[in-house]
């Protein structure tokens, strides 16, 4: 059975990738995955039967046997995963407590690697993978340090991933947008730092970034950067050294 697993699909770009896709013959079935079980059965009653909810916490490890039994039972192709599962916490590593940064880490790194891990043996020539970087995958950003780390992460896997598959015949895009208009600022939460940004624009439209993931998934890209202020950002942190990349950041976050 050819499906699409989406995690992070109880919010923001996570579902509104369920809603692009949700008319789509290719799949059969569209597995979506996050804690708020309530959210998810909203899903589907909104979109349909094809939509098959499955709760669970990508940082407790036994979510992913669940997800590994789930495949194999259901002998699964995955024709699409998008791994959109993930938070950011503002505030520099001194500031930040080892609760918010390892949670950082366990879901943006661990969560989606182990994401990935699990779908491998079910990726078939075709298949397309959509990782979610971000803007901040380009730089390091002092006071936004720790979620930036787990971007820069999250691109250099999804490039190397998508060499790494190439001769299977499936694609890696990794999703880099900038700011995107979801519940990502609610969770991310007011910070102790004084330093934390506070600058969130331009905002971009969740339908638009999502739609511009999966044009270029389709068309096989490594990377997808919606918005000319993103794609100017990605260029400057190419050109100019990051020294000095950090210092305007400083000054315009
Ligand atoms: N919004 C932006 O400006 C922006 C920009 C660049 C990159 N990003 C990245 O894009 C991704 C999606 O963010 P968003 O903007 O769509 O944020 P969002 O609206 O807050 O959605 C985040 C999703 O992740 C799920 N999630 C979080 N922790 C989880 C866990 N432990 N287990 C399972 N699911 C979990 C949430 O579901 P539950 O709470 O129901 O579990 C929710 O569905 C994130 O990786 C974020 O870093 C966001």
């Amino acid at each position: 059975m050819k499906i699409a697993l989406v995690t992070g699909a109880s919010a923001g770009m996570g579902r509104e990738f369920v809603r692009q896709i949700a008319g789509s013959a290719e799949y059969e079935q569209i597995w979506v995955t996050a804690r708020r079980a309530d959210r998810l059965e909203a899903l589907k009653s909104e979109l349909g039967e094809k939509i098959v909810p499955i709760p669970l916490d990508l940082c407790d490890k036994a979510s992913f046997d669940t997800l590994a039994e789930k495949l194999k039972g259901a002998s699964a192709t995955v024709a699409l995963l998008v791994t959109a599962a993930g938070l950011g916490k503002y505030g520099s590593f001194p500031i930040l407590s080892e609760e918010n940064a390892e949670l950082m880490v366990n879901t943006n790194v661990l969560g989606m690697m182990r994401t990935v891990r699990v779908c491998l043996p079910y990726l078939q020539s075709g298949s397309r993978v959509i990782l979610l970087g971000s803007q901040s995958s380009f730089q390091p950003l002092p006071h936004f340090n720790i979620y930036a780390s787990t971007k820069a992460f999250t691109l250099h896997f999804g490039r190397a991933l998508h060499r790494e598959l190439r001769p299977k015949g499936v694609t890696v895009t990794t999703l880099c947008p900038g700011y995107v208009d979801t519940e990502f600022f609610e969770v991310a939460a007011k910070s102790e730092d004084p330093e934390a940004c506070t600058n969130f624009s331009p905002l971009y439209p969740v339908d638009f970034v999502v739609r511009k993931a999966l044009a270029d998934a389709r068309r096989g890209k490594d990377m997808s950067v919606p918005g000319a202020n993103v794609k100017m950002m990605r260029l400057l942190a190419k050109l100019l050294p990051h020294s000095l990349v950090m210092k305007v950041w400083m000054k315009i976050k």
